[in-house]
């Protein structure tokens, strides 16, 4: 494959030849079942005007570099208008780009750039919850008891003698109670930070306002909408206690009052008729975290939304026992309702995979430790290579293709998630993927702009970046172009809904996909298997000797047998 040439790496222009296969299919109109979709985080990704925050023109002008990574779509994290108290998952206006990404022009520069190179936009909805400068709430606030903008939040009196107490026993998903009293008495619910107040999807308004808020970003040509939220909208009727269930036991097996009620599919199937109005085969990815995969799956039945995020799959240890099941449940889970697979290993919101499997299982999702970089590196490789080998559809979060690892040391007086400081310094770790990402060995912020960056990088950010993983055969940016190029061209990879199982020694997973076949060995030593057929790819060295390969731990080969 080409790669990628560096003609001036400070004035931000990355050269290189599409993938002669990009265009046809892009016009797919199924693109989206089997797409690899690139997640921008618009603050970390690339910064055109040196403020030290990424932003659209930022990313306008870095689009080629992911086209010829070979992502089929960009997904963008909110970038409206915002106080920022969650990085921009506190909305004060749907329809207004903050100035600090750029205005509207840009988001329209940056559509249409993306479409003259065959890449998709997907962009972040958040309708759970609005900021608490939003004009509703604000006036909400000001207008007082009674005030009929009041029933679009959750307002309600407190308990005890004088309603000092919450109305119920909610705990913020960012740690404290899940109400905040306002000056005139009454308390509002916000299950995530105080400046987020949920909406009251029982109003007619609040339905109304996202359907046209829907066609605002539609006209505007985006390709689909990844739903902040999905499993949040509808609270159980009377918004009950939870008493004695553990709270917040998101991948548990219980449905809370606030999560995960079968209401909220009314409503994406109401969306899903706006979106098939309109031409171009537009989608729908749910952030949705449920129990189970199979109520994931209830997500993606055919009149509702089209892809949900696998979070069960994100949780997984790097165990081929595990593995093997959570790949089984989630392909049984959607075959009956029709709807691809999605894979994920890394977000804004968790430790990214190269930390996570630098450290032994069971630490959750949030991971103060570096531990065994190395190791991490190598598991993460692997494991990049599994998911891109599964049937289905891929996310890639920004800055994983370089095998960043999170920040694990920032300063504490730099840190900005909101759970950080909620959670007394005991939780909200996830700034440490958030750091803006090096595309240059040297130069101010590794050439994520020409000023400093709102994350302070660490110093061996440089030998991490873009440029300088270009063209080393090893590096780990080489190893994700190479994987996604090939996805293009074997058409066993990405499609389908199922796998066929091979014989493996423990520890290893080992599958056929028609003409295709992968190994992945997770048992921590090398393995022996038999070569299977035309070595494509492994993400560590492998050796064929007499028809066997010797497979090295924590290492995932493919091979093709056509
Ligand atoms: C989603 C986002 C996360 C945000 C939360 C509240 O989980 O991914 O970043 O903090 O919603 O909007």
């Amino acid at each position: 494959m080409t790669p990628l040439r560096f003609k001036d790496a400070m004035s931000q222009q990355y050269y290189a030849t599409a993938p002669a296969s990009t265009s046809a299919k892009a016009q797919r109109s199924d693109w989206w079942r089997d797409a690899v979709i690139y997640q921008v985080y618009p603050r970390s990704f690339a910064d055109s005007n040196g403020d030290g925050m990424g932003d659209l023109e930022g990313i306008r002008t870095r689009l080629p570099y992911l086209r010829d990574l070979g992502v089929d779509a960009v997904w963008l994290s909110p970038f409206y208008a915002s106080p920022q108290a969650d990085g921009g998952y506190d909305v004060a206006d749907y329809r207004a780009v903050d100035p600090m990404f750029g205005n509207l022009l840009d988001a329209d520069a940056l559509i249409r750039d993306a479409r003259a190179l065959a890449l998709r936009i997907i962009v972040d909805l958040v309708p759970n919850h609005s900021s608490d400068q939003h004009e509703w709430f604000r006036r909400a606030v000001e207008e007082g008891p009674g005030s009929p903008l009041r029933d679009r939040y959750h307002f309600r009196p407190g308990k005890g003698e004088s309603g000092e107490l919450p109305p119920n026993d909610w705990e913020s998903i960012f740690g404290g109670p899940a109400w905040t009293r306002v000056a005139d008495g009454e308390w509002y619910l916000h299950l995530f930070a105080p400046e987020q107040p949920d909406f009251n999807w029982e109003h007619p308004a609040v339905g109304d306002e996202f359907r046209s808020i829907l066609r605002f970003w539609l006209d505007m040509g985006v390709d689909g909408f990844r739903i902040d939220v999905a499993h949040g909208l509808v609270k159980a009727e009377g918004l009950p206690d939870l008493g004695s269930h553990e709270q917040l036991k998101l991948l548990g097996n219980d449905v809370m009052p606030f999560f995960d009620q079968d209401g909220v599919h009314e409503i994406y199937r109401q969306w899903r008729l706006i979106l098939d109005e309109y031409s171009g085969e537009r989608v729908f990815v749910a952030e949705a975290w449920t129990p189970t995969v199979e109520r994931t799956a209830n997500y993606v039945r055919p009149d509702e939304l089209h892809q949900a995020f696998n979070f069960q799959y994100l949780s997984t240890a790097w165990d081929a026992e595990e593995l093997r099941g959570v790949v089984n449940r989630t392909l049984e889970a959607m075959r009956p309702v029709g709807a691809p697979a999605t894979w994920v290993l890394s977000n804004h919101d968790v430790t990214r995979h190269a930390t996570r499997f630098a450290n032994p299982p069971g630490l959750g999702t949030q991971i103060r430790t570096a531990g065994d970089r190395e190791l991490g590196l190598r598991r993460a490789r692997a494991a990049t290579l599994l998911m891109l080998a599964l049937p289905g559809s891929a996310y890639i979060y920004q800055g994983e293709e370089l095998g960043l690892p999170d920040v694990v040391d920032l300063p504490d007086e730099v840190r900005q998630d909101p759970a950080y400081f909620r959670g007394a310094g005991q939780d909200g770790f996830r700034d440490g993927c958030r750091v803006p990402i090096p595309w240059t060995r040297e130069g101010s912020s590794y050439g994520f702009g020409g000023g400093g960056s709102w994350l302070p990088q660490p110093a061996h950010w440089g030998e991490l970046s873009i440029e300088a993983q270009t063209g080393d055969p090893s590096s780990t940016l080489e190893l994700y172009r190479t994987a996604l190029a090939t996805r293009r061209t074997q058409p066993d990879l990405g499609a389908g809904d199922s796998v066929e199982w091979l014989r493996a020694p423990e520890g290893v997973l080992a599958f056929r996909r028609g003409e295709f076949v992968c190994v992945a060995n997770t048992s921590g030593e090398s393995v022996t298997t038999p070569a299977y057929g035309r070595l494509l790819l492994a993400s560590g060295e492998v050796a064929e000797v007499d028809g066997d390969a010797k497979v090295p731990a924590d290492t995932t080969v493919w091979w093709t047998t056509a």
